[in-house]
């Protein structure tokens, strides 16, 4: 299983934000965080930053945000390459299905977070079926450098029944890393680790996360 490894930006200086994305050029994806204040209670960046980021790095986007539509509407091939949903925005309507439809229907790959406390039983498998890739927040959403919280069970568990990437977000260092690798992530994203590293530059943190996952 390659192991990609995703910084976010949200942890990158913005004063000089195209060259933290520069110094992780090794890197496999960028992760844009965007939030709207009311999905979670900090509003990050919109699509207008995310227009002017160049990377020849896959770029997904993060929506935690309550209507996705609107910012969907304004993402397009031209800055993204895949958008990710969170599911708790859907429960108690009919399901993401319809709206992951309208991401890949922009010839861009679906996404599907779920936050620590919603279980993956809860993914249809038609959900699965569509899903380039499932999310799991390893810590609640809304900023950077919080704690890992323990996400294994849940990556195993789905792990079981998904062939897609396995995304976990929130609290990776090399040692969380390689606890969500070896129960079945493949896809690792992480912010301060890699930005706010006082040990070492960005682009030999996204190293030392590779390194400690594939050996
Ligand atoms: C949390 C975001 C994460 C966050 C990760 O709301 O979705 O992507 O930026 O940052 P660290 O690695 O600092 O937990
Ligand atoms: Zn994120």
């Amino acid at each position: 299983m390659k192991i990609k490894i995703a910084p976010s930006i949200l942890s990158a200086n913005f004063a000089r934000l195209q060259e933290d994305v520069d110094s992780v050029s090794n890197a496999d994806m960028l992760h844009y965080d965007m939030m709207d204040g009311h999905f979670v209670e900090s509003v990050s960046f919109g699509p207008l930053v995310v227009r002017e980021i160049k990377t020849l790095l896959e770029r997904w986007a993060h929506l935690m945000v309550e209507k996705p539509e609107g910012m969907l509407r304004e993402l397009d091939k031209d800055n993204v390459d895949g958008v990710i949903i969170h599911k708790e925005i859907f429960m108690g309507s009919g399901g993401a299905l319809p709206l992951l439809k309208s991401i890949t229907g922009k010839g861009l790959r679906a996404g599907i977070a779920l936050n620590p406390a919603t279980n993956v039983n809860l993914l249809s498998k038609e959900e699965l079926e569509i899903a380039h890739m499932i999310l799991i927040m390893s810590v609640n959403p809304g900023r950077a450098g919080q704690e890992f919280i323990n996400v294994s069970g849940k990556i195993r568990e789905l792990r079981k029944r998904y062939r897609g990437m396995i995304g976990v977000d929130g609290g990776i260092n090399p040692e969380t890393a390689k606890i969500c690798v070896d129960a079945g992530a493949d896809v690792l994203v992480s912010g301060s680790f890699i930005f706010r590293n006082k040990e070492m530059p960005p682009g030999e943190a996204v190293e030392k996360l590779r390194l400690k996952t594939t050996t």
